[in-house]
């Protein structure tokens, strides 16, 4: 590559908030960014990859104060845990910094500053609940009380999680302040709105102009058309931000200094590695600038923020790389279900780099979501990478040490199937920048299977049986090497560890440019295993680790005599807590060795159970099959001796013979609620 074609490129991953550890959806969007980061510097071009904490904001605030410790402390202790995190997954940023900066402090006041001159800010009052307690506004989250529509208690100000409906926090019945727990009043303040809608032709010209997703374009050229409100960017004190210039008590909003947070961290960088700012943020740069951002985002980046950099007189993005969210197992993570998985938790019992090979393996350059299933996470990277890629090394590694002293022949015996691997790299190349990894992998996996497939034609384990075949099993073994170091190559900016490893043994440095020059008598550094098999267990000890007890599975506290005649009761709340089903028994089977127990299969409709149930003296399994039982679909799963129950049926009798199941009548259908 010629200087001259040398690409200059700025990318970020999006903010991680400040108030809790990443996990590992933060870890999908970190890995896919460093990916192509990776693959960028591969191909021998300047790219720079910042990221920062999100420090601001109410929730910090308060989870500090909870912990009676100054949010200061509380955001470096995040952004330590935050760092080793990223690190811990092989994500290889420039610079972290954090929004609650100097340098932050200086570019939100002098953006705001440029703003308000450029006649974009208004001033309104605005009527918002107010925690007379706390002294302090209240957003839709702080506010909690009864579904207006369904009645149920304790649902958030925004939106009920029981029956779906949206509402403003007015309208639930007896709200009250999450905070201080006293009802909300309402108050008159002064607000400060950025006033979005005059950059509307700027933005349609903007989002159509290419470079989006179309997903993303569609979906900003919605809002645009719907027409753009104002958009409130201040926060009455107390918050944890900056303060507005010339209106004191009044703070940025923390979506205000989040993203100009992406400037202050290259700002940092740029002093400490004596680069110029400017090159990369006037109006006429000619660096390429990428956001990497999960879909819950899109409005902040596609609309408010290249507003704000048009009218500061700063370049826009060149691009914004937007990803869908992380499901595992095929559902939004849980903390129950132990699918809550943090980034350390997995650490603590897995190689980084199998995560980075299945999230590889599965991206797209679309919104649509990932899953991570765990089973064929373990069968997919120990068939691909170890039973593959890996492979192909080991296969050849031992006859070449053994017999050649560890050197490669002096002549290549198949250049055009090498020249084959070589020539696929444009292909692969285009889909790494193009952000189809998924494709790429799977180009790199038919390579590998190509490779495999010369050595089993060639068996050099036969060939070494017999004597005079010397030449014949290095030249063999020669071929698989100089394959395999073709792959490790493509697989780099995925695997950086394993290709470090690989270099070791290769004896080399994997670059892109070169990786047609056919090693020829080369001398090769020991093998040693290059990436070993997933256990499954060990998946399954991260699962156990991750998984919180639900309330009714802690241990109970100790009770004061009071609590304990209260508990004979249960408050109307917690009776409101048990979601009862209809669940269609799908099988039925006696358990070895259990007396009363059955082993019911269950269809809730979308999903199915395993229960374990005492109803065995009174039913046969055959005629429970089809019935239409209730069953209490939120109990956490119990271990029993006799295995994992997930539910409870709900039945009455005295017991023996006299046991009724209760059944849902006619017309129920499986997963349907029970009122
Ligand atoms: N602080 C803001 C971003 C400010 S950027 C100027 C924020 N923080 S976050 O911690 O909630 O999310 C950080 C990034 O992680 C976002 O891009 C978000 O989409 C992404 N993800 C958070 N949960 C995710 C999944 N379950 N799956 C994939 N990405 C997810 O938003
Ligand atoms: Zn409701």
């Amino acid at each position: 590559m010629t200087a001259t074609s040398k690409r200059k490129i700025l990318v970020t991953s999006a903010l991680p908030y400040a108030n809790g550890p990443l996990h590992l959806g933060h870890m999908l969007e970190q890995v896919q960014t460093d990916i192509w980061v990776r693959y960028q510097r591969l191909r021998g071009n300047d790219c720079l990859y910042v990221c920062a904490d999100d420090a601001h904001g109410t929730a910090i605030m308060l989870s500090a104060e909870e912990q009676g410790i100054s949010p200061e402390d509380q955001i470096a202790l995040m952004k330590a845990g935050h760092e080793a995190d990223s690190e811990g997954f092989l994500i290889d940023f420039d610079n972290f910094y954090s929004t609650h900066s100097e340098e932050n402090r200086q570019f939100s006041e002098s953006i705001y500053l440029r703003l308000r001159d450029n006649g974009h800010i208004a001033e309104r009052e605005i009527i918002q609940a107010y925690d007379p307690a706390r002294e302090m506004f209240l957003a839709e989250r702080f506010i909690k009380g009864t579904c207006p529509r369904c009645g149920t208690a304790d649902q958030y100000g925004d939106n009920c999680e029981a029956c779906g409906a949206t509402y403003t926090p007015a309208e639930l019945i007896s709200p009250r302040s999450v905070i201080s727990g006293v009802a909300p009043i309402d108050r008159a303040s002064v607000h400060y709105f950025f006033t979005l809608s005059n950059f509307h032709d700027m933005l349609l010209q903007w989002t159509r102009s290419g470079t989006l997703q179309e997903q993303v374009a569609n979906k900003l050229g919605e809002w645009l058309e719907m027409g753009l409100q104002d958009w409130d960017i201040s926060r009455d004190a107390p918050y944890f931000g900056f303060e507005i210039p010339d209106a004191p008590g009044k703070f940025f909003y923390v979506w205000l200094d989040a993203p100009i947070g992406y400037m202050a961290s290259f700002a940092q960088l740029c002093e400490r590695r004596g680069l110029e700012f400017d090159s990369y943020w006037c109006r006429d740069s000619e660096a390429e600038l990428y956001h990497f951002i999960g879909k819950d985002i899109i409005n902040f980046h596609g609309l408010f923020w290249p507003a704000m950099l048009d009218s500061a007189g700063y370049r826009k993005p060149t691009g914004i790389h937007v990803h869908g969210f992380l499901t595992i197992n095929g559902k939004k993570m849980s903390k129950s279900r132990g699918t809550f998985i943090n980034a350390s938790t997995y650490l603590e019992h897995l190689d980084p780099e199998y995560l980075r090979y299945y999230f590889a393996a599965k991206l797209t350059n679309t919104v649509d979501d990932i899953d991570l299933n765990l089973e064929d996470f373990v069968q997919r990277v120990n068939s691909d990478v170890v039973g593959k890629v890996v492979n192909i090394a080991s296969r050849c590694a031992g006859f070449i040490r053994k017999r050649h002293n560890n050197q490669l022949a002096a002549d290549c015996t198949e250049p055009e199937l090498l020249q084959q691997f070589v020539a696929a790299g444009d292909a692969i190349g285009e889909l790494y920048e193009t952000r189809e990894f998924g494709r790429a992998v799977r180009e790199i996996m038919a390579l590998a299977d190509r490779a495999n497939q010369y050595i089993d034609e060639h068996k050099p384990w036969v060939l070494a049986r017999e004597p005079g075949n010397e030449q014949a099993v290095q030249d063999c073994c020669s071929v698989g090497i100089n394959l395999f170091r073709i792959l490790v190559t493509y697989l780099k900016p995925i695997l950086p560890a394993l290709a470090a490893r690989s270099e070791n043994f290769l004896n080399l440095t994997l670059e892109w440019e070169n990786r047609g020059d056919t090693l020829r008598s080369h001398t090769l550094q020991d093998f040693t295993p290059l990436m070993t098999r997933i256990d499954p267990d060990k998946v399954a000890a991260m699962v156990e680790a991750a998984r919180q007890p639900t309330p009714a599975e802690k241990e109970p506290a100790e009770k004061s005599a009071e609590e304990q005649n209260d508990a004979a009761f249960i408050s109307f709340e917690d009776f409101a807590r048990i979601d009862l089903r209809v669940a269609e028994i799908l099988s039925a089977e006696a358990v070895e060795g259990a007396d009363r127990l059955l082993r019911l299969r269950l269809s809730l409709g979308d999903s199915e159970r395993e229960v374990l149930s005492g109803i065995k003296s009174a039913y046969s399994p055959e005629e429970l099959v089809g019935k239409l039982a209730v069953v209490v679909a939120n109990l956490a799963p119990r271990k029993m001796k006799f295995g994992v129950s997930e539910g409870m049926v709900l039945a009455a009798g005295p017991g023996g013979q006299d046991i009724w199941l209760i059944e849902a009548g006619q017309g129920a259908k499986p997963g349907m609620r029970v009122k």
